[in-house]
């Protein structure tokens, strides 16, 4: 069976589940929804996704980026404009809003809409017609809406950057997709995908991950997402020439980042704690156990830390070490 790549959400977590059975419940309903989440989580997948599952899939997917086009341009590319509405209209266009007809207008980066649009937006939301510019002609659009940001849009609302009334209208259906870091159970699913995918268009044998290197990608905090590890798998594929790739052919801020079962309490007694002091105190254990593997050995002790051994040695000394 062919895979469709395009539209394929993997992920066994119960919070991806759950996002999952949510586009199956919305998918078939016209309502507006809005993805929340932070970069590279999945949004415009499960926009994608929706419309698929739609009744609307077989009209167009009209995807915009809010925060990439400047204000004036977007104006003219989300209503469309008249021929002479403004210098150089030489001929009539239609807007995006106009060519989702039948389809889903999916408005990426949405908080980043200047007040004006927001305004303009909400009246779309609400009478379902666009004027084009120039033009006082009102044109009935079938479409259904989804936004996306990876703000905090009642923050938002709460400084005034974003339109409270919008922002009830966009949010009929939230979506939250869920950071990776809180779903590390798909890691292992993720980083196969990838590099099943990267290798066959690289045109190499399947390569897979040492059991070490998968440790150290479930430890990683992964702030730019699934699409972090969709780069990552891609630039391994490239630069390791093995079968099998090792921690040590990862970029070194994902190495040595097994946490030691039991030092860190995450535990916060009701009196706090001093933060300070005790990742003094972790640093000084780490060092610690580093110069006892190493014998004593200090250029050894700081690659084993993934330091420099100029900065072991200050820090040595500020702990008092030596
Ligand atoms: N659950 C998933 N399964 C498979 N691929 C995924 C999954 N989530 C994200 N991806 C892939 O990760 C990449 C980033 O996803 P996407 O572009 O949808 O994220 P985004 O939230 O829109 O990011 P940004 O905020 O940076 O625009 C895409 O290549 C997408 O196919
Ligand atoms: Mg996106």
């Amino acid at each position: 069976m062919k895979k469709i790549g395009l539209m394929e959400i993997l992920g066994k977590s119960p919070a991806i589940k759950k996002v999952l059975q949510l586009i199956e419940k919305v998918a078939p309903r016209d309502s507006t929804v809005l993805i929340l989440g932070e970069s590279g989580t999945g949004k415009e997948l499960v926009a994608r996704a929706i419309h698929a599952k739609s009744r609307r899939k077989e009209g167009p997917f009209v995807p915009v980026n809010c925060g990439a086009i400047p204000e004036e341009l977007l104006e003219s590319e989300l209503f469309g404009y008249e021929r002479g509405a403004f210098t150089g209209a030489s001929r009539s266009k239609p807007g995006r809003f106009e060519l989702a007809h039948g389809g889903t207008i999916f408005l990426d980066e949405v908080s980043e809409m200047s007040p004006k649009l927001q305004v303009k937006l909400l009246r779309v939301l609400q009478e379902r017609v666009v004027e084009r510019l120039g033009s006082e002609e009102p044109r009935p659009v079938d479409i259904r809406i989804i936004a996306a940001t990876n703000r905090d849009l009642e923050k938002e609302v709460a400084q005034g950057r974003f339109r409270e009334d919008l922002y009830f209208r966009l949010n009929v259906i939230p979506i939250r997709m869920p950071p990776l870091r809180e779903r590390k159970e798909d890691i292992p699913l993720l980083a196969e995908h990838f590099l099943q995918k990267f290798c066959e268009r690289e045109e190499v044998p399947l390569k897979r991950l040492s059991p070490g290197a998968l440790e150290c990608l479930m430890n990683y905090p992964w702030p730019g997402n699934v699409r972090e590890l969709e780069n990552l798998m891609e630039r391994l594929v490239i630069l390791v020439e093995e079968d099998v790739i090792r921690e040590e052919d990862l970029p070194e801020h994902f190495r040595g980042l097994t946490p030691p079962p039991g030092l860190i309490p995450v535990e916060i007694p009701p009196q706090g704690i001093d933060l300070k002091q005790m990742l003094l105190e972790i640093e000084k254990t780490f060092i610690l156990k580093a110069l006892e593997l190493s014998g004593g050995v200090r250029t050894h002790a700081a690659k084993l830390l993934g330091l420099k051994r100029t900065t072991l040695v200050e820090k040595m000394k500020r702990l008092g070490l030596e």
